[in-house]
């Protein structure tokens, strides 16, 4: 007999806790495999604020996304090299926060925990310690690429994915337009694209990479983006609502960060409950666009939910 979706037996709910502790330290391992890789070459005194940065421990959430992407996509478990690929993803990330803290930037002197590379290596060892980064990071995820046997084509395209995200139409793109807003009336749109461009495009390209790795076809390809850009939109909005509400210790960085530097953030805007309320609605977007391309993803739609109700 044949059973319609609605009479399915009902999937056993992720255990978000479990889920996480268990792809943090897949993720930490995947890390720690391209380590030297990353560090390859590097004279000591770059060697060692490169290493401290990314030795440093946050949520590993971009090489978690990627991997589930993976399973959504293909409905197995990836090879274990794939973790390695993935973990390029967090370095570019890891890049990223480095900058973002130096003095020119947001000049924080917390980051997960510890003080910021600036703090501890001065101005100069961490622009180049993350300017390092990045090129290390398209090398290994090359590398990690050509191990799990991809073709030229393949290694090429999700290079092509990294650089992209990572650079002035997304990433670096989106930092100078949040730079630029600080002390000036920015609207619900300009906020929207400072967010598209500084968070949701590296988030959005953790996904896919992990889709194209896996095969995805076109419209699962769309479907992963499309979650991607929504997750990353709701990431920041609640990125911004603990800049509000959150606890400097449990967050790992200074809460009250965005109101000294006089950034334009969602709870500026519409306060901290209509923040929430936009992150929701983020959230159920990037739900629903998985279930529209019919991607099975019982992880993602944990994760987006998590996304949402995250302290740090
Ligand atoms: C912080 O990212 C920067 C943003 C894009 C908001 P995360 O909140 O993912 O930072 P870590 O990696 O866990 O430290
Ligand atoms: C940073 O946004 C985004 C990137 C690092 C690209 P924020 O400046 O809000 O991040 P936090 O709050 O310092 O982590
Ligand atoms: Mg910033
Ligand atoms: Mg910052
Ligand atoms: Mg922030």
């Amino acid at each position: 007999m044949l059973l319609r979706a609605s009479d399915a037996p009902p999937e056993p709910p992720v255990d978000l806790d479990a889920f996480l502790a268990r792809e943090r330290a897949r993720a930490e391992a995947g890390l720690e495999a391209i380590k030297d890789a990353v560090l390859d070459g590097a004279p000591p005194a770059l060697r060692v604020p490169m290493a401290y940065a990314l030795e440093t421990r946050g949520k590993r959430l971009r090489p978690i996304l990627c991997v589930a992407a993976y399973r959504a996509v293909r409905g197995k478990e990836p090879p274990e090299e794939l973790w390695g690929l993935a973990a390029a993803v967090e370095v570019v990330h890891t890049y990223s926060l480095v900058h973002d803290d130096l003095p020119c930037m947001d000049d924080d002197d917390l980051r997960r925990g510890r003080p910021t590379v600036h703090r501890v290596y001065g101005p100069t060892g961490a622009m180049l310690a993350g300017a390092a980064l990045i090129p290390a990071a398209v090398r290994v995820l090359d590398s990690r690429a050509a191990a799990l046997g991809l073709s030229a084509e393949v290694r090429s395209r999700l290079a092509v994915e990294l650089c992209r995200a990572g650079g002035a139409a997304g990433m670096v793109g989106g930092q100078l337009l949040d730079l630029e807003g600080e002390d000036k009336p920015v609207d619900a749109d300009g906020l929207e694209r400072i967010h598209r461009g500084k968070t949701a495009a590296l988030l959005a390209a953790s996904l896919r990479i992990g889709g194209i790795v896996a095969g995805a076809t076109d419209a699962q390809l769309a479907a992963l983006t499309l979650y991607g850009e929504d997750l990353g939109l709701a990431f920041q909005i609640v990125d911004d609502i603990l800049d509000v509400v959150g606890d400097t210790e449990a967050l790992g960085k200074p809460r009250g960060s965005d109101e000294t530097l006089g950034k334009c953030t969602y709870p500026s805007l519409f306060g901290v409950d209509g923040a929430r309320e936009l992150a929701g609605e983020r959230v159920d977007e990037a739900v629903a666009a998985l279930g529209g391309a019919g991607l099975h993803a019982p992880e993602l739609e944990a994760l987006a939910y998590y996304v949402l109700e995250r302290h740090h």
